[in-house]
């Protein structure tokens, strides 16, 4: 009797992504500085970059695993982490920080409970801080995805969320 080598649907997820990588990389072989720009389509196919899309990058572009993992890590833009759907970035730029933006970012990591960095365990939001993005005025400032949200306080996070959160709720029916 032989162990069932049926795959698992994310299995053959990863592995049609990583067919598509492959394909998406012969154009960044051999490219002067076509490291970064192949990160990228890596990123964009799969939301991150897991290991199996570092070694493929690293075989197919023939750039060493160590060089690629170093790029990876020197770039803030390039993750080895699953995203969350939304990714919020509370701003801890100067402006936003002695306006209170670091007790807004302690009101996020309680309530989504969540250190910065991470992701929720239900993969909704991702926590991460940010260095101004041009909202100085109205600090302490927080973006969730391309929206962004002035004068925040940490009493008003549970609203903020919520917008976000009823994005990707199915409605109910309501009772009648
Ligand atoms: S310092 Fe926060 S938006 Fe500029």
């Amino acid at each position: 009797m032989t162990a069932s080598t049926e795959k698992c649907s994310c299995e053959v997820l990863e592995e049609e992504l990583l067919a598509t990588l492959d394909d998406q990389l012969e154009a960044y072989k051999g490219m002067p500085g076509g490291l970064i720009p192949a990160l990228h389509v890596a990123q964009g196919l799969f939301g991150y970059i897991p290991r199996s899309a570092i070694r493929h990058v690293s075989e197919v572009l023939d750039i060493p695993m160590s060089e690629v993992y170093g790029v990876v890590s020197f770039y803030h833009f390039f993750t080895t982490q699953p995203r969350g759907k939304h990714t919020v970035s509370v701003c801890l730029g100067t402006a936003c920080y002695v306006r209170g933006g670091k007790r807004v970012l302690e009101a996020f990591k309680q309530k989504l409970g969540i250190d910065v960095g991470a992701t929720t365990p239900d993969g909704q939001f991702t926590l991460e801080v940010a260095r101004c993005f041009g909202a100085c005025g109205l600090a302490p400032a927080v973006r969730v995805d391309e929206d962004v949200h002035r004068r925040v306080k940490p009493t008003k996070i549970g609203a903020i969320l919520e917008q976000y959160a009823e994005e990707i709720t199915e409605p109910e029916e309501a009772a009648v």
